[in-house]
């Protein structure tokens, strides 16, 4: 019998791979979902299972971090061995548009399921999905042990999540980790982040759609990695002897001008040509440079990041080329394959135990 791990976010980027792990992994994966109105499953409905079927270890839930009835009754009832707590108001610049709803949702919502363990359920082991924008204006490298200097509402409420994990690590003996994780991106990077913002934006201007991009400060610098391998450091942290803190990136940071630079290139074009800045995405503040003093996951998790900066360019430029039905350079299918040929094996194990996958998670 395989582990059970309930999984809060599992419709967005992080959830979605890390749902594939662990489904690889033989775990019974839960996964709560928002219900919505429209379609909110696109990024998991590859491997939805029929829950009708008495073969299936996927299982969607409706939640809402706003509310804990659901959470109680899913804790309590499923007693899962790990919860990988991902889901959040993740948008920075939203933040300072509604600071009181990322508050609740992603400050609070830590607390309701902090306290939902406490409760019925002490021995899940707890992942708290933290930010390295906690660290804001403190001078980079950033470490475990880098004091917090939070500029948004989004890390002043990381913060404190941060800090409600640790609080009922050491006052309850819960097992509760911060996995401190920098900037990763990937193909199903939600569309407004500044990275898909640029690689969807190269295959716009190459399918004819649009001449330019508009964005805010190009010249912020973020440790960028790539989405798939961060989510095996979430799993690992939960497989040590006991909860932890821990910084997860790539130690080398680039500035938005740099990946955009970057990426434009990788698809024949001149940026100076077809970036704009507009006033619109500037933020009220801003955090100038993340760059992660990895040594501490290298050590303790065995941890060390395969692809950088000009590989993650050339997965996200392929894939959104793709998508448009444009040709792609083809580069970053090769790096996939080069590099992360695990990964896609564990993609494809995955795929054969959804074999009898049937319709879409949307049908739930
Ligand atoms: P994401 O793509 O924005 O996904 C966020 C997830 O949270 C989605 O599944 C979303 O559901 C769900 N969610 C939002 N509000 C909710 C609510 N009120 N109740 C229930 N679910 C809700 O984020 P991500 O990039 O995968 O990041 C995962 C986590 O890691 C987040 O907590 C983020 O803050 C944190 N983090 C991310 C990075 C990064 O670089 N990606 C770095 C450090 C930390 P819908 O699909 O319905 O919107
Ligand atoms: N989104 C966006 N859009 N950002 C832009 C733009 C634009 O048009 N132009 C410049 N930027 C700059 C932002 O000002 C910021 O300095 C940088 O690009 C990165 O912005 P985002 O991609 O929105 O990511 P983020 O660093 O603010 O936040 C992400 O990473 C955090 C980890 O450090 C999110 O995933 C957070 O949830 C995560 O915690």
């Amino acid at each position: 019998m395989g582990k059970r791990a309930i999984v809060t976010g599992i419709t967005g980027q992080d959830g979605s791979y890390l749902a594939e792990l662990l489904l690889s992994k033989g775990y019974e994966v839960h996964g709560v979902i928002r219900r919505a109105s429209t379609f909110n499953t696109q990024r998991i409905d590859h491997i939805y299972q029929d829950p009708n079927n008495p073969e299936a270890r996927l299982f969607l839930h409706h939640g809402d971090l706003c509310s804990t009835e659901w959470i109680l009754n899913l804790i309590y009832n499923l007693l899962p061995d790990e919860l990988y707590h991902l889901a959040a108001q993740s948008h920075v610049r939203v933040s300072f548009d509604m600071p009181e709803y990322t508050g609740d949702v992603t400050g609070l919502g830590t607390t309701r399921l902090l306290e939902a363990i406490r409760r019925g359920s002490p021995k899940t082991r707890f992942y708290q999905a933290s930010s390295s924008e906690m660290f804001g204006s403190a001078i980079p490298p950033q470490s475990e042990t880098t004091a917090f200097q939070p500029r948004s509402p989004y890390a002043a409420a990381k913060v404190y999540a941060y800090w409600m994990a640790r609080n009922y690590r050491e006052a309850y003996g819960l097992f509760a980790s911060n996995g401190i994780l920098f900037n990763h991106e990937s193909p199903r990077r939600g569309e407004t982040f500044v990275t898909r913002k640029i690689t969807r934006g190269i295959a716009a201007i190459l399918a004819g759609q649009q001449g330019k991009i508009f964005l805010g400060n190009l010249e912020a610098s973020r440790d960028w990695g790539y989405a798939p391998e961060y989510v095996e450091a979430m799993w690992r942290m939960l497989q040590l002897d006991s909860g932890d803190d821990i910084v997860v990136g790539t130690g080398e940071a680039h500035t938005v001008k740099e990946f955009a630079q970057e990426a434009f290139a990788y698809a024949g074009l001149d940026w100076h040509n077809h970036v704009a800045v507009s006033e619109r995405y500037i933020r009220p503040l801003e955090v100038d440079c993340l760059i992660a003093d990895t040594r501490k996951a290298r050590e303790k998790l065995g941890w060390e990041p395969q692809i950088g900066l000009r590989e993650l360019v050339a997965i996200m430029v392929d894939a959104d080329l793709e998508s448009a039905g444009l040709q792609a350079p083809g580069r970053g299918r090769a790096i996939l394959e080069e590099k992360l040929g695990h990964w896609n094996r564990w993609h494809n194990s995955v795929r054969k135990v959804m074999h009898a996958v049937q319709g879409s998670a949307s049908q739930h």
